[in-house]
């Protein structure tokens, strides 16, 4: 590590006998303070790699603002604290951009871009020659961000290109958007004027935490990342755009009074130096190496963690560009490389109903098959019965259908046009589909629940969860059988599975007895699992894997957790008030206490092996950086994560100087020649085991 965490504490020294900063010191105490937490921004927010813990973070931001209330007057303009939202405003003002915001022409196959160089080398032979830079084409919205003297004072939209609206107080808000450059004291000088072009987004993992948030609040889900960051960014109350995970990536300069980069790659360093996070971004010395790029980008598509429908290829040479000139709105020296759609429009056959683990009812759509993306899509979801009435789909309709990344194909609406009048519109049942129960609406909250706790396809869910590999992992134990078993009766909660014999399963259908051996042998070996899988297991709303493991470390088995209080929870860091009452309320519910009974007469009942006594956990990799990659014997790289994360280590997506350790199993890629290259130590399963 090349950085220490700073003491949250360490400008203690500038303050009275009351703790607050003397008249003398107070501006050093907060220049420090804000410098710090600026700092530790940029960590986390574009180098994605944070070196504080979040708490000692929200210290120091506590700190600065019991400062700033005391001393209203000193508060700046670009001080961390002024992301929180003003009040609304009463409409946007209207902002001119200080040059033209273009957009690009598209190509669709390898054969437009061919053809795009063709016809700008006939405008200037110097193309022949001349290398690329190609970037994703991130599909979120263009904003404009202007700086003077290395203030941010204006950011606007795209509007018609010419004008935008001033959006300055939502974009306050996202965290990734330097209010001063350079971010860090080492950057350049800034230039008296940089107005910058970016694109702000949502990324896929923070837009599916954002739904299941709102899901598990009972509010309505967002349908898709761009137009929840298109919503949010044209919020008249910041405030509310500040709770949207937005980001961003810069791209280009659109006016500066500096010596300006004279490509896009060096434009993109320029960026960078200041502290804006830029698109990752490939130089190409020919079109062949573009095409090479698109068609792998294309590839990886589903594997990044935002959606971008493109890739993005520029000239490199930005004088060369220039001499091109602009057709309509579009400059020539760059072009989009358009993947193929990842919406089609087919029929809707059906609206069936899905029965959750906790009860809540979610439509989804039975669909003609359709090819999306080289997938084979006859199910999306439809969110919720809200979404269903607000978009007027109708069984029968066409409708459009996206799919992205790992996200369930959605339905994003009908097609008016395509209408006959034979459509019918939907009614949301009455009952559970599964249990025929009424079904229940609590006031304020959007889902639908079947609140009856012997229902049979929560207990299904249910005992999928159990089963699975990042929680007890009984092989061989799939959907199929769990529904047999709670058709045929033989199990009622997931304490049951422990109490199944031979004669039971025979009785399946597709059951012989090597079969039936096979899975009590594997619910055998499940009874070895560790307690931080078994909490996982029970399914407590909010208790995921890291949870469950910081759990099992201060908790030596079911018994002691269950006797753990609201406040002995939330003790433990990353534990909140409603997690808290969730484990809580789990424990409290009788037919819970029955399945404890249950799993301990069945020996399912491990203690934790590095329980730690008291409030502090030990913390053996506190401070040190891991990177996982490979397929791991021992465990899914979720867990080794969250054993890692358990531990006090952090954990990262990406080889860098600042990895202390890579963790391999079984075809590592790129990464291990990488940290060889870095001479960073690589360990194996069996070496962490030693560290811990
Ligand atoms: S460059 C003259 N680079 O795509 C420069 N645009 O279809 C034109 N976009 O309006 C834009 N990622 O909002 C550029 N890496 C990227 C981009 C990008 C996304 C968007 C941008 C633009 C639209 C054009």
């Amino acid at each position: 590590m090349n950085t220490s965490p700073p003491s949250p504490r360490a400008s203690e020294g500038f303050r009275d006998s009351e703790g607050f900063p003397t008249e003398r010191d107070s501006e050093g105490l907060l220049t420090e303070l804000r410098q710090k937490i600026r700092h530790h921004n940029y960590r986390y927010y574009v180098l994605n790699d944070p070196v504080v813990s979040d708490h000692e973070y929200d210290q120091l931001y506590a700190e600065l603002l019991e400062i700033e209330k005391q001393h209203p007057e000193t508060i700046t303009p670009d001080s961390p604290t002024q992301r929180a939202g003003a009040p609304p405003a009463e409409g946007f003002q209207k902002v001119e951009h200080p040059a033209p915001i273009l957009s690009l022409s598209n190509a669709f196959d390898v054969d437009g871009l061919r053809a795009w160089l063709e016809r700008i080398a006939k405008l200037d032979e110097r193309v022949r020659e001349a290398d690329f830079t190609a970037e994703p084409k991130l599909d979120g919205l263009t904003v404009v961000l202007h700086y003077e003297n290395g203030l941010f004072v204006r950011g606007a939209t795209r509007g018609n290109g010419q004008v935008g609206e001033d959006i300055t107080q939502n974009l306050r808000t996202i965290h990734a958007i330097p209010l001063r450059i350079p971010t860090t004291p080492q950057g350049p000088p800034s230039p008296e004027r940089l107005v910058v072009r970016g694109e702000a987004f949502i990324r896929l993992p923070d837009f599916e935490e954002l739904n299941r948030r709102l899901e598990e609040s009972g509010q309505k889900t967002y349908v898709n990342p761009r137009n929840t960051a298109a919503g949010a960014l044209r919020q008249l109350d910041s405030s509310l755009t500040a709770q949207r995970p937005l980001t961003l990536l810069v791209y280009q300069i659109v006016a500066g009074t500096d010596d300006l980069p004279a490509t896009q790659a060096e434009t993109l360093a320029y960026l960078q130096s200041y502290g804006f996070p830029v698109p990752e971004n490939i130089h190409c010395q020919t079109l062949e190496d573009v095409i090479a790029v698109c068609e792998d980008w294309a590839e990886r598509r589903d594997q990044l963690d935002y959606e971008i429908d493109g890739v993005v290829i520029k000239i490199n040479d930005h004088a060369l560009a220039d001499t091109l000139g602009v057709v309509g709105k579009d400059p020539r020296g760059a072009i989009a490389y358009k993947f193929p759609a990842q919406v089609v429009t087919t029929t809707l056959h059906e609206i069936g109903v899905n029965v959750g683990r906790t009860g809540v009812l979610t439509p989804y759509a039975v669909l003609e098959p359709v090819e999306i993306g080289g997938v084979t899509v006859s199910q999306a979801t439809l969110h919720n019965f809200d979404f269903i009435a607000e978009k007027d789909i109708r069984v029968g309709d066409r409708v459009r259908v996206k799919r992205a990344g790992d996200v369930i194909p959605y339905v994003m609406g009908p097609v008016d046009a395509a209408r006959t009048g034979a459509e019918q519109p939907f009614t949301p049942p009455g009952t559970c589909p599964v249990c025929g129960q009424p079904a229940e609406h609590i006031a304020g909250e959007v889902p639908w629940y079947c609140v009856n706790a012997a229902c049979p396809a929560q207990l299904i869910r249910n005992l999928e969860h159990f089963v699975s590999r990042g929680a007890m992992d009984v092989v061989g134990m799939g959907i199929k059988i769990v529904e047999q078993l709670v058709r045929e009766g033989l199990v009622g909660d997931v304490g049951d599975l422990y109490a199944l014999v031979r004669g039971d399963l025979l009785e399946l259908d597709g059951f012989a007895a090597k079969k039936a051996d096979n899975l009590l042998g594997a619910l055998d070996a499940s009874r070895e699992r560790s307690l931080a899988r078994l909490v996982t297991a029970l399914g407590i709303r909010g208790v995921g894997e890291a949870v469950a493991a910081d759990l099992a470390r201060f908790y030596p088995n079911l018994d002691a957790l269950r006797r753990a209080t609201l406040d002995d929870l939330q003790e433990i860091e990353g534990i909140g008030p409603n997690i808290a009452q969730a484990i809580v309320d789990w424990f409290t519910r009788p037919a819970n206490q029955r399945v404890l009974s249950k799993l301990r007469a069945a020996g399912v009942w491990p203690q934790a092996e590095t329980h730690a006594p008291g409030r502090t956990l030990p913390r053996p990799l506190a401070g040190l950086t891991f990177v996982v990659t490979g397929t791991l014997t021992s465990s899914t790289r979720n867990e080794a994560k969250a054993l890692l994360q358990s531990h006090g280590a952090k954990v990262t997506g990406s080889v860098s100087g600042n990895t202390d350790y890579l963790l391999v199993g079984e075809n590592p890629g790129s990464k291990l020649q990488k940290a060889q290259g870095l001479g960073i130590p690589v360990i194996n399963e069996d070496d962490l085991q030693k560290m811990l």
